[in-house]
C-alpha cells in the first residue's frame, strides 16, 4: 500500500475528500494517508485527520529561525513516515527550494484557478473582477516556481453574472473534491510521473493544460 502524507493549513475539505477516497469500500485511492502536518495548530484539517485515526502534527514557524530551518524540520518529520507521495491540500506557506527538491516528483498541489492563469492568492476574486465566464482548479506537480509546476488535470466551472466570490469558491471546491482523489489515485497506481518538467500519464506526455483539458 502506497504511503501518503498530506499538508494543510485550514479547513481541509480536500483532505477529507482524500481520506474518504482511501477509506471508502470502493478504495478509489489504493493508498494510505499515514500523517497530516500543518503550520497552524488550529487548522481544522488536523481535527479531520484525528477523527479518521491518522497521525496529526503541527509545527509552529515562530519556533524556527527562518523558512529553511522550518522546512528542513518539516521534511525530516515527513521523512519519518517514509511517504511515496506528499500532497499539499490548502497548505498556505511558500516552500523553500530545498524542500521542493527533496520531494521532487512526488509533491502535488491543487490550486484554485485554470493555471497558468492566476497563480497566487484571491483567484476567484480576480476571475470575477476580470469578467471571466469560466474559472476552475488545477492539480499540478510542485516545482520551485510558485503554482508553476506541470499541470496534471484541470476542472472548469462557469461564472455567472450574479455570482459572488463565495458562489465561485464553492463551485470550484466541488470540482476539487472530484479531481484531487482521481489524480492521487493515478499517482499511487504508478501511472503518473514528472519528467523533463512535464507531467506524464501512462507514459504519455500531458499537454500544458493537463489531461483532456477540454
Ligand atoms: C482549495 O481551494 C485549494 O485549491 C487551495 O486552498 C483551498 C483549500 O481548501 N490550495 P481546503 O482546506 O481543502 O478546504
Amino acid at each position: 500500500m502506497k504511503r501518503i502524507v498530506v499538508l494543510v493549513s485550514g479547513q481541509g475539505s480536500n483532505l477529507q475528500a482524500l481520506i474518504d477516497a482511501c477509506q471508502s469500500d470502493s478504495h478509489r485511492i489504493q493508498g494510505q494517508i499515514c500523517a497530516v502536518f500543518s503550520n497552524k495548530a488550529d487548522a481544522y484539517g488536523l481535527e479531520r485527520a484525528r477523527n479518521a485515526g491518522i497521525a496529526a502534527r503541527s509545527l509552529n514557524p515562530a519556533d524556527f529561525a527562518d523558512r529553511d530551518a522550518f522546512d528542513a524540520a518539516l521534511a525530516n518529520e515527513i521523512d519519518s513516515f517514509q511517504p511515496d507521495l506528499v500532497v499539499l491540500a490548502g497548505y498556505m506557506r511558500i516552500l523553500s527550494p530545498a524542500f521542493v527538491q527533496h520531494f521532487a516528483g512526488k509533491l502535488l498541489n491543487i490550486h484554485p484557478s485554470l493555471l497558468p492563469k492566476y497563480p497566487g492568492l484571491h483567484t476567484h476574486r480576480q476571475a470575477i473582477a476580470n469578467g471571466d465566464s469560466e474559472h476552475g482548479t488545477s492539480v499540478h506537480f510542485v516545482t520551485e516556481e510558485l503554482d508553476g509546476g506541470p499541470v496534471i488535470l484541470q476542472a472548469k466551472v462557469p461564472i455567472f453574472p450574479q455570482d459572488e466570490e463565495e458562489d465561485v469558491t464553492e463551485r470550484v471546491q466541488v470540482q476539487e473534491h472530484n479531481i484531487y482523489p482521481l489524480v492521487v489515485g493515478w499517482f499511487v497506481e504508478g501511472r503518473l510521473a514528472m519528467r523533463d518538467n512535464a507531467a506524464w500519464l501512462d507514459g504519455q506526455r500531458l499537454p500544458e493544460q493537463g489531461y483532456a483539458a477540454d
